[in-house]
């Protein structure tokens, strides 16, 4: 796949559903007993790999494509049944994460495997805890999938420390404490993304939010809640929104709007970032949309300057690096993103993804153990170069964005990853006047 050159992008487009609380919506969900409805769930294949997980434990999933309206009958806390296969998570680091909180927390083994990027990506990091509260695993060396779940209805509750800040572990204990006697807590170093907490207290559930002792947030939930299925509306994502509005940026004349973006601060580090690069970003229509702050989001192109993005930053922006990157390779100025680590722990290396990419693409980069420096000219960078997306979506996407603005097309040697997260990226970007398409097309 291939992205060309453009002048501008202009346009209205509607950001797809948000990947985090779309899992979340559908594992709450199964949770319930009775009737939950989601309305504007990401189709995205990581999130149907979760909806095939949650029905392969018994809850009921179904898609009515003319309302598009998703409806899940739940089993309820402690009650998912023993699956009878192997559960195959596709690409989705979120639904393994998630998912091993419920299955940890149930008496009965499962087994969950994945592509060959979820299967070198670390899991240790919940199986330690859970191990704490009484599961058992077995897994593969380095703690990587394929991965054995003995899980046990006799969980004990702990308090965990994090030892680094992480959404899916956070959500992975709140979930295996729902089935667990007393109060479960989970200690942050940062705060993270916060919708497991938001869901759990919408579905029912007693969520305590405080700072901890010797710092961090402290989030406790209490065990064997009765979740009540409610009507869930699922803002857009806010890192998918983030290509257009990347892309729009960079292009001076472009004009465009995304609407229905989450913008949840905890999730709004690279709207932030982009602005004090001299991005043109107005959030019109700033509303609420299933518990969750929304807006629409005009983006006018315009000259950008580098910028240092300091490491408090990368929860609030984890998944934004890559196309952050893009949009400093197009900057004056250098850019230096910091604390860096735990993107190569991501779908691919990405720190390490994202610096050869441009260097194939003539931009001017450092890449140490945790940061990355970008020499930005001001000006189109070459471009002109192959891209080796390794299964990880956000680096293709990014690239692809890099592509509308460089003086020669880029290409990426896989696009199929795109449809974890965003089905219908490449039309949608089309429709506001970029040229992406397969690499044999002549330009
Ligand atoms: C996610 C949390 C983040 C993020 C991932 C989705 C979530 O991962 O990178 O894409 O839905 O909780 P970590 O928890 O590993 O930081």
């Amino acid at each position: 796949m291939m992205a060309h050159p453009v002048a501008r992008l202009t346009g209205r487009v509607r950001a797809p559903g948000d990947k985090s609380i779309s899992h979340r919506a559908l594992l709450l969900g199964a949770l319930a007993l009775g009737e939950t409805t989601v309305h504007g769930l990401l189709p995205g294949e990581d999130v149907l790999a979760t909806a095939a997980a949650l029905r392969a434990l018994g809850a009921e999933v179904t898609h009515d494509r003319t309302a598009d309206l998703w409806r899940i009958h739940g089993f309820g806390v402690g009650s998912a049944g023993e699956p009878s296969d192997v559960l195959e998570l596709g690409n989705s680091g979120a639904s393994a994460r998630l998912l091993s909180g419920i299955l940890a927390s149930h008496p009965f083994t499962s087994f969950m495997t994945g592509d060959a990027s979820l299967r070198r990506r670390p899991m240790q990091r919940v199986i330690e805890p859970l191990s704490r509260m009484g599961a058992r695993f077995e897994a593969r060396g380095g703690g990587r999938l394929p991965l054995a779940i003995m899980g046990t209805d006799e969980m004990v509750p702990v308090e965990y420390r994090l030892p680094a800040a992480s959404a899916q572990v956070k959500s992975a204990i709140l979930l295996a404490g729902l089935n667990t006697a007393g109060e479960t807590t989970v200690i942050e170093p940062e705060a993270t993304r916060d919708h497991t907490e938001r869901l759990l207290r919408h579905f029912g559930a007693e969520v305590r939010v405080g700072t901890a002792e010797g710092g961090g947030r402290c989030i406790t939930v209490a065990g064997w809640p009765e979740l009540r299925p409610r009507d869930i509306i699922v803002p857009g994502d806010p890192s998918s929104a983030a290509f257009p509005v990347v892309a729009a940026a960079l292009r001076p004349g472009s004009d465009v709007t995304v609407e229905n973006v989450g913008i949840n601060p905890l999730r709004a580090g690279l709207y932030l970032t982009l602005r004090e690069m001299g991005a043109d970003i107005v959030f019109e229509n700033a509303r609420e949309v299933g518990g969750e702050p929304v807006a629409d989001l005009r983006v006018r192109g315009g000259e950008l300057a580098g910028v240092d993005v300091p490491a408090e930053r990368v929860p609030s922006m984890i998944d934004e690096y890559p196309v952050l990157a893009m949009a400093a390779a197009c900057a004056r100025g250098t850019t230096r993103l910091l604390g860096l680590a735990e993107l190569r722990a991501k779908e691919s290396d990405r720190l390490a993804g994202i610096a050869a990419g441009l260097a194939a693409n003539g931009v001017r980069v450092e890449m140490g153990a945790d940061y990355l420096v970008v020499q930005g000219a001001g000006t189109p960078p070459a471009g002109g170069g192959l891209v080796v997306t390794r299964l990880d979506h956000r680096i293709a996407m990014a690239f692809l964005v890099l592509g509308l603005a460089a003086r020669a097309p880029v290409a990426i040697d896989d696009g199929s990853p795109i449809d974890t997260s965003f089905p219908g990226f490449v039309p949608l970007m089309n429709g506001l006047g970029a040229r992406i398409g397969p690499a044999s097309e002549a330009a």
